[in-house]
């Protein structure tokens, strides 16, 4: 295929073993993000394919060209890979405009193609400056400049934005993936920011233990992960224990429908992911679920909001009623939340125990995925004046969810 295609990749340094047989399709013209924990193994990835590592096994190929089967390799320079490593790594004795001519040939330094590129990066003016004389987001436009001048047919890049602050980071990340994209260029940006993948890229593959768990579009990498360490590793995720019983899922929250096109496990004991967006805060005494604030994260643009569901039985009658809501409300005109899409984590306190026979689990994501026992859920709020900790509120869930079949494997 065209674009680039990696097979049954491994990758050892001494004695530590990193790359365990990687699968990865990008097709030409598109942008995928790997995102995985410091330390899995993306930029030795990133290495591999552009030749400065040699792979152990398995094969790199670029627009159908074998680059690197194990046993023989096309030099890194015959590959015509651009490389934005993670430090930028500008050279700081040349000028902006010579670090961007520097990969190309000797007769081509003088020509037109440099100041094309840094025009291109929006950076003309500053081509006669040092490294040193430009910001942080500058210097990555320039690596961007350089790697783009000898018009790869790939072009890497190792978690390009990452030392900027939030607000340049926006800023540049939106004006480099514009140029990729208007140059049609297959790219590769790795990133261990779950936003930046889920927002930049056309697919997302997931490195872990050395392998691609997942790899796919956003939206179905966030509906859809394919295990519960994998949800709470995209995103906030509540984890609840459930049954299925092959038409529909019944948690502490309800029933629920299961996402279409997700691959449904057996009937019985299942871990279900609701988001925290997908959750309701309504006011008490309507027919849904009973819970008490039990801490607000403020964002500005939105809240993240922690609530126990109350055991069975014990409806709010001492404690605040959630404000602003109407005292004997249903659900009519009193829905709290809105549906924005949350990847924050909320700190601390959410062990907890057993409600209702259903254990709740707000998973960090351990191997099995729920931890046990915790109670607390995750509720994201887009109200200016979100609910404070004592007020009451219930719950109700909106739309499908996923399931899988649960770790004890009843
Ligand atoms: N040259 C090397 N020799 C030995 N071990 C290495 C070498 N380079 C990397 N490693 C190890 O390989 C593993 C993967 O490193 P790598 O740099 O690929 O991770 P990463 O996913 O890019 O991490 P980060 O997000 O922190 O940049 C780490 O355990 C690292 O210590
Ligand atoms: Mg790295």
């Amino acid at each position: 295929m065209t674009g680039l295609s990696v097979e049954g990749l491994h990758k050892s340094y001494p004695g530590t073993p990193v790359l365990r047989g990687i699968g990865l399709q990008v097709k030409s013209g598109t942008l995928t993000a790997i995102l995985g924990a410091s330390g899995s193994g993306k930029t030795t990835l990133l290495r591999v394919i552009t030749g400065f590592e040699a792979a152990d096994r398995g094969s790199v190929s670029v627009n159908g060209t074998v680059v690197d089967d194990g046993r023989h390799r096309v030099r890194p320079e015959q590959r015509h890979i651009g490389l934005v490593p993670q430090d930028g790594a500008l050279f700081p004795h040349l000028t902006v405009r010579a670090n961007v001519a520097f990969p190309l040939a000797r007769r081509d330094r003088h020509g037109r193609r440099p100041d094309e590129m840094l025009e291109l990066v929006g950076l003309g003016d500053l081509a006669s400056r040092y490294p040193h004389q430009l910001s942080g987001g500058q210097q990555q436009r320039v690596a961007l400049a350089r790697a783009l001048a000898s018009q790869p047919s790939l072009i890497l890049l190792d978690e390009p934005f990452s030392s900027l602050d939030a607000g340049l980071r926006a800023t540049v990340r939106t004006d480099v993936l514009a140029v990729l994209r208007a140059t049609g260029t297959t790219t590769v940006l790795v990133t261990h920011d779950q936003d930046e993948a889920l927002s930049a890229a056309d697919h997302v593959a997931v490195l872990r233990d050395g392998r691609i768990i997942q790899a796919d579009t956003p939206r179905q990498l966030y509906r859809c992960p394919a295990d519960p360490q994998l949800a709470s590793f995209v995103g906030t995720a509540n984890l609840l224990e459930g049954t299925w019983d092959g038409k529909r899922v019944t948690t502490a929250l309800g029933r629920h429908g299961i996402h279409a096109g997700l691959q449904v496990p057996k009937p019985g004991h299942v871990t279900v992911l609701i988001r925290p967006e997908q959750i309701c805060l309504t006011p008490p005494g309507s027919d849904t679920v009973p819970a008490r604030v039990t801490a607000t994260h403020y964002y500005g643009h939105d809240a993240l909001v922690a609530v126990r569901p109350d055991a069975p039985g014990s409806r709010p009658g001492n404690g605040k009623a959630v404000k602003g809501a109407p005292g004997n409300g249903g659900l009519d005109g009193a829905v709290l939340d809105g549906a924005v899409l949350d990847r924050g984590a909320l700190g601390g306190g959410l062990d907890g125990g057993a409600l209702g026979g259903a254990v709740l689990g707000c998973g960090n994501g351990g191997p099995g995925g729920v931890q046990g026992g915790g109670e607390e859920l995750r509720v994201r709020v887009s109200r200016s004046d979100p609910p404070e900790p004592g007020e009451f509120v219930s719950l109700t869930v909106r739309g499908s969810v996923a399931a899988w079949a649960a770790a004890d494997g009843n």
